[in-house]
């Protein structure tokens, strides 16, 4: 990963311009599926892994984006850009321009920007998110606007749901503008209110990535469960004109009518109502330090997931299996939209060395794939990085 004072080397010598510096983590979901875009509950934080982008504003209505790691150069003019996807990694800082446009705000100057990242691609801890959110804190940076940290991340949501086109709900956004070292975001996705639950120092997140890329966008499934429990949703709303989402919405309510969905939505539908209760009972044992609750709770969670929500995959199954028989592990489940990625795994920290170990060996064992395992701190949202 570039240092912040390389990157803005590289900036000054491709653009010859000063530029002004931001970072924005990725994530990792410690519990709450698929909730966030029905009003429910989510726990993530902000990881390590981050995008660091070096911005110069143009007066010549360009966009001249530089990607280290694909290393490719982006050269169009701000209108270009804006008039659909290019099915690259460049929608995703020009989907932030076209939602900033949409907002009111000129970014017809154009911009120069290099881009840096060291989010893993396609494997469940927001790397788009990270560098959408990275962009729209350079861009807003760039033209001295101000806006809330909950606008921002609004935005950022617009951007991927209207022009990347990956129907996501707001988790990953939010907690990457609003995580904070070392706790864990709970978030109530209806109101955009959040508390903060510090991680125990004796405990340590694990993530390990299953090497099975997962896509958000164009039938990566993602998209497909929402239509189905949104099917459901509205079975449930025409009994019910209350429930707006399906965080109002209760088993006994699914009990009822269930009969009428297809069997698909029914069991979507189960998944985000008990994750919900899920998530609310895993924050309260994690403010009484009841990892040994926790954990169960998340492994309940990984069930349904995999079970009612069918969005996990054999591998992920197998290092779910593994991490449940290692000494130290809480609770283990897949992280993210699903169909792959990484799972987290809370681990006694006396314990973490031994764990990182066996599952390495075993994964390889029972799949043939090196598996890449990270041990994370929780970390600070986005921000802008001074030299
Ligand atoms: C992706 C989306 C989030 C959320 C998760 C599943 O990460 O970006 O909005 O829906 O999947 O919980």
């Amino acid at each position: 990963m570039y240092t912040p004072a390389e990157l803005a080397a590289l900036h000054q010598q491709s653009f010859q311009a000063e530029p002004t510096l931001y970072r924005a983590p990725g994530r990792v979901n410690l519990i709450g599926e698929h909730t966030d875009y029905s009003g429910g509950f989510v726990m993530p934080a902000a990881i390590d892994f981050s995008t660091l982008i070096a911005i110069s504003p143009r007066t010549d209505g360009r966009f001249l984006a530089h990607s280290i790691n694909f290393n490719e150069h982006v050269d169009k003019p701000v209108n270009e850009l804006l008039s659909g996807r290019a099915k690259s990694w460049s929608d995703y800082p020009a989907g932030v321009l076209w939602a900033l446009k949409e907002k009111g705000i000129n970014v017809g100057c154009g911009f120069s920007m290099t881009i840096v990242g060291n989010v893993p691609l396609g494997a469940g801890l927001s790397s788009s998110a990270s560098v959408e959110v990275a962009t729209a804190f350079a861009v807003l940076g760039a033209l001295g606007v101000q806006m809330p940290l909950a606008e921002i991340a609004l935005l950022c949501q617009r951007a991927e749901n209207g022009f990347v086109g990956a129907n996501v709900g707001i988790m990953d956004q939010f907690v990457i503008c609003c995580g904070q070292q070392d706790h864990a975001v709970m978030i109530d996705t209806r109101f955009l209110t959040y508390t903060l639950a510090p991680i125990p120092s004796d405990v340590r997140i694990v993530i390990c990535n299953s090497m099975v890329k997962h896509a958000l966008a164009d039938g990566g499934g993602y998209n497909t469960r929402r239509a189905q429990m949104e099917a459901g949703l509205h079975i449930l709303q025409q009994h019910r004109s209350e429930i707006k989402a399906l965080r109002d919405a209760t088993l006994a309510d699914l009990d009822r009518w269930g009969s009428e969905m297809k069997p698909e939505s029914l069991r979507r539908c189960r998944h985000v109502i008990t994750e919900d209760e899920r998530v609310l009972e895993a924050v309260k044992a994690f403010q009484k330090n009841d990892l040994t609750r926790f954990g169960e709770l998340m492994y309940e969670a990984q069930l349904s997931f995999r079970d009612d929500f069918e969005a996990s995959c054999p591998e992920i199954d197998i290092l779910i299996d593994l991490a449940n028989q290692q000494p130290g592990c809480y609770g283990a489940r897949l992280t993210g939209g699903g169909f792959g990625g990484c799972t987290v795994n809370l681990v006694a920290a006396e314990h973490a060395a031994a764990f990182v170990e066996a599952m390495r060996t075993g994964y390889f064992a029972g799949t043939g794939i090196a598996a890449e395992i990270y041990t994370s701190r929780a970390s600070a949202g986005a921000h802008a990085v001074s030299l």
